[in-house]
């Protein structure tokens, strides 16, 4: 089992030495290795079980040590990275030949991002290299928001996780380039796109498109519990359910059901706010897939706001199913 602490040193010497480390930020944990070595980048992917046809992030904590390994940022996205990071999001930039093709899957752009997480930043200010940081999940499955959800899947795989509490966002960062010009998103998550807008004026989302998808985070199952996971209206799904012999979970925005165990229900915000579901979501869909259930109902939220980024999620897990 790996370590569980907050000891930034001991997370520096062993990164120093090519091993991995789970680091915690405030959208989800992260699977870090330094970004330059392609070793270390090579057990990222073999940790993860992740086709290397899907590039990582790179983390810093700052513009200047984003410089050393970008050409020129564009400028829309330079106005964006002065008001967002640090925070959720990721912008994609032509990469200098310092970075591995390894990290980019051999494109001439660079995901980068400055996450807002004060253990983390400190980390990253204390080393003279980036990160290269995926979700801290097995490919497919779904993120981890807290140092147990990375223990209990890849524990036996790594020797350290710096516990930084629950993750605060809860959803992947943003993903943002420019395509022909324009301003493109290319993954929805913890900024909204109506932020994004007000820097920088309309936005292209792309984050739809499935066929030879850009970003490999648009592949639909990616975010997949093991149960299967049916999204509709609740209603008249548990119900339905009730009647067959069926052991199913229900996953609502807050609506609770009478007559429905504790533990085979959960509400993302009681209140119904949709920055509370956003932090509560992969917590709540993993803790309904450990019992057992073989099916987790589910519903979508109000498509405004952080509420397309969970849905997105959402629909993502209802794909998963075969
Ligand atoms: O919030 C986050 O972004 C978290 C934390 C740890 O920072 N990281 C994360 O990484 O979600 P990952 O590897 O699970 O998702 C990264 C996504 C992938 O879908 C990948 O395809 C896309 O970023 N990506 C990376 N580099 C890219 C590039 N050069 N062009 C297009 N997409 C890229
Ligand atoms: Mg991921």
């Amino acid at each position: 089992m790996a370590q569980i602490g907050t000891d930034i040193e001991k997370a520096k010497a062993l990164l120093e030495s090519g091993e991995l480390v789970a680091i915690p930020t405030e959208t989800v944990y992260g699977l870090a290795g330094n970004a330059l070595n392609p070793d270390a980048v090579a057990k990222i992917f073999s940790v993860k079980n992740r086709p290397s046809f899907d590039p990582l992030i790179i983390h810093t904590d700052s513009l200047e040590k984003v410089r050393k390994f970008t050409l020129d940022i564009p400028a829309p996205l330079d106005r964006l990275a002065a008001h967002f990071w640090p925070g959720p999001l990721t912008l994609l930039l032509p990469k200098k030949t310092i970075v591995p093709d390894l990290v980019t899957s051999g494109l001439d752009t660079v995901a980068v991002r400055i996450p807002q997480h004060t253990l983390t930043l400190r980390l990253l200010e204390a080393l003279d290299f980036p990160l290269a940081a995926p979700s801290a999940n097995p490919f497919g499955y779904i993120s981890p928001t807290t140092a147990a959800h990375v223990q209990d899947q890849l524990g036996d795989k790594i020797p350290y996780i710096l516990d930084g509490g629950p993750s605060q966002v809860g959803l992947e960062s943003t993903i943002v380039g420019l395509e022909n010009g324009e301003v493109t998103v290319y993954r929805l998550g913890g900024l909204e796109v109506a932020a994004i807008e007000t820097i920088v004026g309309p936005v292209k989302i792309m984050a739809h498109s499935s066929s030879n998808p850009k970003s490999p985070g648009m592949l639909k199952s990616h975010y997949a519990p093991k149960a299967s996971f049916v999204l509709g209206d609740l209603k008249t799904l548990v119900p339905m359910y009730q009647k067959s012999e069926m052991p199913f979970g229900i996953l609502s925005f807050s609506r609770k059901f009478k007559d429905m165990p504790e533990q085979f229900q959960k509400q993302l915000s009681k209140k119904g706010d949709l920055a509370e579901a956003a932090k509560n979501l992969f917590a709540h869909m993993r803790a309904l897939d450990s019992v057992d259930v073989s099916v987790i109902l589910a519903e979508l939220l109000p498509d405004d706001g952080l509420g397309k980024a969970i849905n997105d999620r959402l629909k993502r897990a209802a794909a998963g199913e075969d």
